[in-house]
Parts: structure tokens; C-alpha cells; sequence
């Protein structure tokens, strides 16, 4: 019989925690986990046993024997591991909601992964990511990297350029997208496949399949017709209908930002100025009641309100991945990992979101072809940005960090950019190191 898994979940102490736990949960008996290690920062602290304390009455309902562990000491809980699960906000949600304020004092729109908000979290995550690696690297260098932690796609690319670290980075919207077009359709999910390709945040769900069947032009109908795809993130706007028959294509919920910016400016203006906040102040009250809620010693299974975050199906996409890596499913998962050919017109060796083949070895993306004209000018664009922000993550460059932001299609011009940087800059002066 094999011997359990020990999984290393960092930023143990996130609200998102019993999400990923139900996952285990109820995937128990394909993946056997005796051991889940919690990890947490010393600010942390009070999160992670709350959470921790949820986890444990969750698997003791469950009748699992999976024991949780919860600590400050982040090596102790990578040695041997055989998953590491990366899901940190460096600087918390102040920091977040400072990513989301800077921007808009310039008319930008300001959000926590796209844009200069998601420029701001990417270079406060990267060195942290980084030396998390080098920590895998050591103590348990057969282990697999899932990375969550947003811009996700940013993050894996840097991953996979400066470490050795087996990584696959994960985002919740495609499985949202399948999810939600079940249900605009009313059958299960089970018998909805699409082709996405694109990157992180930038997906496209190419063709749509029923059954086997192709019913893009059925799905995009009622797109037009106004049948939402949305995130409870992002606000509930209608796509133009004229725009959704000429891409041909299903735009993901964060396409909004790129196609439709003045309005979503409008949404995130007027929420600010009615006192609703940016999404970070939303959150945190989101956060507060739900960690009321955890401390509930009766509480032993995921409540409800988790379901307001935009992180929904999280520990499907998470586990059901974890799952298909250990059970060598060969399953198709669409996931964040290196493009080696795939997309013929983007390099070998950039990171995109892809549906690719998931078994022991690891991702294969699945073959695509070459990107339709429609859409290949914007994420080429937004490609470039990507690696110049990664760079920038790195070396500290202020000149690069210039170039990235001038390279994101959401802001506007050379004078806004350098604004913006200067305030991220010192705003974040605590947590840029890199940048002297
Ligand atoms: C979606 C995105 C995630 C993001 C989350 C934010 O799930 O795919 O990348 O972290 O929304 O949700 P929140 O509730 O924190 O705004």
C-alpha cells in the first residue's frame, strides 16, 4: 500500500483554507493525505489557528484520520513533501487595497491581478516565491509546486524561469466557466468541454463542447442574450452583443477589464465614492464575519459565506489536479505551465493557461496551433508586460518596472506610468527589498 502524502499548504492561515480541505475531503479515498501541514507568518498567527482548528473538526467529521499541523516554520513543513500549495497575499489585504486605490488616483482601473494593481502584488510576491523554491529545492526537491497565489500566471512564469521547482500554477476561472455554462445550459458539468487557451486571466474558451458536440455559437447566443458568466469578484456587466458574435470566441470574466475599461472604471469609481470600497475593503468585511464564523467550535464543515469570495470551485481545480498528478490520470486540466510548442505564435518557452494532459510526469499542454489574429495582438501585449514585470520582480530594476507598466495595455500613457510606479514604489517600500 502507498504510504500517505504529506501536503504543505503556504498561507495556511487564508480564509480559502476549508475550501482546499473540503477538496481533500472528498477526494479522500483517491488521495490518501496523512499529513497537512498549515503554514503561516508570524502576523498570521491568530488566522492560522482558527483555521487550523476548523480543519481538524472538518476531517474528525469526515471520520479521516489526516492529521493537521499547523506552524510558523515553513521548512519544517516542506521537508519531504510530497504537494506545496502556495496561496500568500504578501502585505494582506491592506496591501491589496492599496494596489487597488493607487491606479484609480489616475483614472486606471485598479484591480488586484490585472493592470498596475496586479503588477504591485506580483513584484511584493516574487522574491517571497522565490525563496519559498529555493526552501523546495533543498528540503524536498521531488515535490510538486501548486501555485495559487495571484497574478498566478506571473508567478508560475517566474517560478519556472529562476528555480528548478516541478510547478503547475492553477487559476479557478476556467473551472468556473465550465461550471457556469452548465448552468446557463442546465446539464451537469461533466458533459461541458472547452478548448481554452490564452493566459492567466486572459482565457479564452476557444470552442465549446456538449457532449462531444460543438455548441459555441449556442452558448455565445445566449452570452448576447445576456445569460452572465461572471465571478463574484468582477462587476456583473453584459458583454456587447455585437462584440461577442464578431470575437467568436467566450471571453473570460476578467476580459472585462480589457474590453470594456471606461465602464468597469465607472463600477469601480462609483463603489469607491459610495463608500462600498475597493474590493479589498469589501473583502476584509467578507473576511471578518467568516473568521467569527471558523471560531464557532461546532462549525465542521465549510460555511456558506465562503462562497462570496471569487475564489469558488478553488479546491475542485486544486485537489482534482493534486489528484490526477498522483493518480497518473492523464487527465485534461486547464492549468499555467510552460508552452513548449503549443501555441505556435508565442515562444517555447513562456507560461500559458492551456488545457493540457495532467498525469505523474506532470502538464503537457495540448497542441493549439497558432492564436486567431482576433486575439493574439492583446495577448501578445499582455505577454510582454508579463515578463517584463517578472524582470522587474527580480533584479529591482526601475527602468524595467517602467517598461512594464507602459507595456500593460490598461494604462494609458508614459506620464501615468511613472506615476503610478513612483506610488507603488514607496507605498510598498516594506516589501520591495529588490528595489534599492
Ligand atoms: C477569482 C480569481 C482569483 C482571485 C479571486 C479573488 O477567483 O480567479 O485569482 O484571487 O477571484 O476573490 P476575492 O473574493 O478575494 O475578491
Amino acid at each position: 500500500m502507498n504510504k500517505g502524502l504529506k501536503v504543505a499548504v503556504i498561507g495556511g492561515g487564508s480564509s480559502y483554507t476549508p475550501e482546499l480541505i473540503e477538496g481533500f475531503i472528498i477526494r479522500a479515498k483517491e488521495l490518501p493525505v496523512d499529513d497537512i501541514y498549515l503554514v503561516d507568518i508570524e502576523e498570521g498567527k491568530e488566522k492560522l489557528s482558527i483555521v487550523g482548528e476548523l480543519a481538524k473538526r472538518m476531517f474528525f467529521k469526515a471520520g479521516l484520520k489526516t492529521r493537521v499541523h499547523m506552524t510558523l516554520d515553513r521548512k519544517e513543513a516542506i521537508e519531504d513533501a510530497d504537494f506545496v500549495i502556495t496561496q500568500i497575499r504578501v502585505g494582506g489585504l491592506e496591501a491589496r487595497a492599496r494596489d487597488e486605490r493607487i491606479p484609480l488616483r489616475y483614472n486606471v482601473i485598479g484591480q488586484e491581478t490585472t493592470g498596475p494593481g496586479g503588477f504591485a502584488k506580483a513584484i511584493r510576491t516574487i522574491p517571497v516565491i522565490l525563496d519559498i523554491c529555493r526552501d523546495i529545492e533543498e528540503l524536498s526537491p521531488d515535490a510538486w509546486l501548486i501555485n495559487f497565489t495571484n497574478p498566478a500566471g506571473i508567478i508560475t512564469e517566474a517560478v519556472l524561469r529562476y528555480t528548478n521547482v516541478k510547478t503547475i500554477g492553477l487559476c479557478n476561472v476556467p473551472i468556473g466557466m465550465v461550471n457556469n455554462v452548465a448552468k446557463i445550459l442546465n446539464v451537469d458539468s461533466k458533459r461541458v468541454r472547452i478548448e481554452f487557451v490564452g493566459l492567466n486571466h486572459m482565457v479564452y474558451g476557444k470552442e465549446i463542447y456538449l457532449d462531444g458536440k460543438n455548441i459555441t455559437s449556442t452558448v455565445l447566443k445566449k452570452l448576447s442574450d445576456s445569460a452572465l458568466i461572471n465571478m463574484n469578484n468582477i462587476p456583473d456587466l453584459n458583454w456587447d452583443k455585437d462584440f461577442i458574435y464578431s470575437l467568436g470566441m467566450l471571453p473570460c470574466p476578467y476580459h472585462r477589464y480589457f474590453y470594456m475599461t471606461d465602464e468597469i472604471l465607472e463600477e469601480e469609481i462609483k463603489a469607491f465614492q459610495s463608500g462600498e470600497g475597493t474590493r479589498a475593503q469589501q473583502v476584509m468585511k467578507i473576511e471578518k464575519d467568516l473568521f467569527e464564523k471558523y471560531k464557532n467550535p461546532s462549525l465542521d464543515e465549510k460555511p456558506k459565506e465562503l462562497e462570496k469570495r471569487g475564489g469558488a470551485y478553488y479546491s475542485d481545480a486544486a485537489v482534482s489536479l493534486i489528484s490526477a498528478i498522483y493518480n497518473d490520470k492523464e487527465e485534461i486540466h486547464t492549468v499555467n505551465v510552460r508552452n513548449n510548442g503549443a501555441i505556435s505564435n508565442l515562444p517555447d518557452d513562456v507560461v500559458v493557461e492551456i488545457n493540457s494532459v495532467i498525469s505523474k510526469t506532470g502538464a503537457k499542454p495540448i497542441a493549439f496551433g497558432k492564436l486567431p489574429i482576433k486575439i493574439n495582438g492583446l495577448i501578445q501585449q499582455v505577454k510582454s508586460y508579463e515578463l517584463l514585470t517578472v524582470k522587474a520582480g527580480v533584479t529591482g530594476d526601475y527602468y524595467t518596472a517602467l517598461m512594464a507598466l507602459i507595456a500593460n495595455p490598461l494604462v494609458p500613457s508614459v506620464k501615468i506610468a511613472k506615476k503610478i510606479l513612483n506610488d507603488i514604489l514607496v507605498q510598498n517600500r516594506d516589501y520591495l527589498p529588490q528595489f534599492k
